[in-house]
């Protein structure tokens, strides 16, 4: 059965047995509150490696001031049995003081530039917060390797460079974006959304279809076509919608051609969403 672990000790313990035998070890890092988008990095951890270890663990580091750190949603223990059905080995679930004996105190790793625009201007502080975090969770569990979703694409941008900067002993596997039969990129928060709001949210998504459909004219024409589709749309206040080169998360000049990420980030009632896909420029 699964085994929900509580300390740093006692999961390095379960892991190193394991590791003893020469398994392989995958760890799926979370927040809880899971649904389809997690269960799909889950599955492909399952196929990875032997041991499968999921932490849920709502970081208060990557919250800013007046951000949803009290109201973000928490459904324990559907979560444990939702992933002892997909046969994961261990939870790791430490409490705050567990992770941060020291408060915010302590040490931090330093996302650098790319961590203050986009999602990082609106959220100073945050990916500093992410990466701190993950990298105790690797220093941890000390996986074989880490599985990050393509949804929160600043972020696996951000991982992977943090893994490739600092020298990491692991390899970071992404995993597509797991959306609703409409489109909605499923979220925990989008749980927040009313009716009438889970509706208005579509509109993230058509956004990118339609900056898709504007790719071959390029980058401006692009830019102008993603950010007409928030036009007719009451109760959504666009944040930002920039494209950026994959390799490098800049934005791209007028001449940039090729393959390109288009991010964006939207306001729904109170709800701040994200999503991104993928375009070929020129
Ligand atoms: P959380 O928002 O719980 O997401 C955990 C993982 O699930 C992330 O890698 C995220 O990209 C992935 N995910 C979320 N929705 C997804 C979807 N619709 N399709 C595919 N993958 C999806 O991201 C975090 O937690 C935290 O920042 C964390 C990395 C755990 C550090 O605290």
């Amino acid at each position: 059965g699964i085994r929900t672990v509580p300390t740093i000790a006692e999961l390095r313990e379960l892991v190193a047995r394991r590791r003893a035998d020469g398994g392989r070890v995958a760890l799926v890092p979370t927040m809880g509150a899971l649904h389809d988008g997690h269960f799909a990095l889950v599955r492909r951890a399952r196929e990875l490696a032997d041991l499968v270890v999921v932490s849920i663990f709502v970081n208060p580091l990557q919250f800013g001031a007046g951000e949803d750190l009290d109201r973000y949603p928490r459904t324990f223990d559907a979560d444990v049995a939702a992933l002892e059905a997909l046969g994961v080995d261990a939870v790791f679930a430490p409490a705050v003081d567990e992770m941060y004996p020291n408060g915010r105190g302590g040490t931090t790793v330093q996302a650098g530039p790319v961590g203050s625009q986009y999602e990082g201007a609106s959220r100073p502080g945050h990916f500093d917060g992410v990466l701190t975090v993950v990298a105790k969770l690797f220093n941890i569990v000390q996986p074989d390797v880490a599985l990050f979703g393509q949804k929160d694409a600043q972020q696996v941008f951000l991982v992977t460079r943090m893994v490739a900067e600092l020298d990491m002993p692991l390899r970071i596997e992404v995993v597509p974006t797991v959306r609703e039969h409409d489109g909605l990129a499923l979220s925990s928060r989008n749980r927040y959304l009313d009716a009438g709001q889970r509706q208005a949210a579509l509109v993230l998504a058509e956004s990118l279809r339609a900056a898709d459909a504007a790719a071959s004219d390029g980058p401006s024409e692009l830019l102008a076509e993603g950010v007409a589709a928030f036009g007719d749309h009451d109760g959504v206040s666009l944040d930002y919608l920039v494209v950026v080169d994959p390799d490098t998360f800049l934005p791209v000049g007028e001449d940039y051609r090729g393959r390109a990420l288009v991010l964006v980030a939207a306001i729904v009632g109170s709800t701040r969403l994200i999503d991104n896909a993928f375009v070929e420029v020129g």
